[in-house]
């Protein structure tokens, strides 16, 4: 597997399921540009290696994901950047992958900790996660083609609320919303994602990848909305309304 290496984001692969584990407990699990890039080669990876037939993506104890870097949003911000390449590249690699993926959820999961399981196709939750975009609040749109996924997933209402409004879901919440397939105790999430992961993995794999494709439409009009969101982000980022949220953020306990 060719690989991007950082302690923040741990691969491995136990028969043929590739655990993704992001690993950067202290910043709740707060996205930087290396983290992307190395789930983005991880998935890429997978999508060639026939050993590999199922991925599982899970957090730290606690915490599933608190979204973008808000350190790295503020800088892109300041130099005039959009969404980075190795955001890109991961959204990319999601809307692209040709296996199946299984999430482990604990605890928040905040922006793309939360887009990003529109991409999966099993989703086990503890009972305490919680799910949350706040783009809006952030002077932001959604991102992750999301404005697609979860309006597709769930219908414009619960979308509306979940996307613009920012509402909060508990683990019920998104339960009935079709987010999540199943709720446990915290202690549970990882080994009863992994035995889904390897449920999965024992079922014949082409005739996996092609209903998984005939479920999932077209990878390019889920690309094309990344990037026409990538645009509209672009833009949103540069304003006064998400730069005074970033800054009130990190001044928050001050
Ligand atoms: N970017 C950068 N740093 C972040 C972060 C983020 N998205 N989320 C959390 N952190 C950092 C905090 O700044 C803090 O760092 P410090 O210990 O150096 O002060 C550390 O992670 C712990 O966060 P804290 O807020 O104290 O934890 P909490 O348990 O009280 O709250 C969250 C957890 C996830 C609810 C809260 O951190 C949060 O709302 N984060 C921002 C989420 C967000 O808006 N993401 C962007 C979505 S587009």
């Amino acid at each position: 597997m060719s690989a991007t290496m950082t302690p923040h984001v741990v691969v491995q692969d136990d028969g043929a399921v590739r655990v993704v584990r992001m690993n950067r407990p202290d910043k709740k699990n707060a996205l930087t540009g290396d983290m992307y890039a190395a789930m983005a080669d991880a998935l890429a990876a997978a999508n060639k290696s026939p050993a590999i037939r199922c991925l599982l993506i899970a957090g730290a104890p606690g915490v599933f994901c608190a979204g973008n870097d808000l350190q790295d949003f503020q800088r892109a911000a300041e130099d005039e950047e959009g969404l980075s390449e190795p955001i890109l590249r991961f959204l990319h690699a999601l809307a692209g992958l040709r296996k199946p993926l299984v999430a482990a959820v604990q605890g928040n999961a905040v922006g793309i900790g939360t887009t990003m399981l529109l991409h999966c196709d099993y989703v086990v939750a503890a009972s305490d996660a919680r799910f949350i975009t706040p783009f809006v609040s952030l002077g932001l749109v959604p991102e992750a083609a999301s404005s697609l996924l979860a309006t597709r997933l769930m219908g414009q209402r619960h979308a509306f609320a979940l996307l613009a409004m920012g509402e909060p879901l508990d683990a019920q919440t998104a339960q009935a919303c079709g987010l999540i397939n199943r709720i446990v105790d915290a202690a549970e999430v990882d080994a009863q994602a992994m035995q889904a992961a390897r449920k999965i993995a024992a079922l014949p794999p082409e005739a996996v990848a092609a209903t998984r494709q005939l479920m999932r439409g077209s990878p390019e009009e889920i690309m094309a909305r990344i990037d026409e969101e990538a645009d509209y982000f672009k833009v949103r980022l540069q304003s006064e309304e998400a730069q005074a949220a970033f800054r009130a953020f990190f001044a928050r306990k001050k």
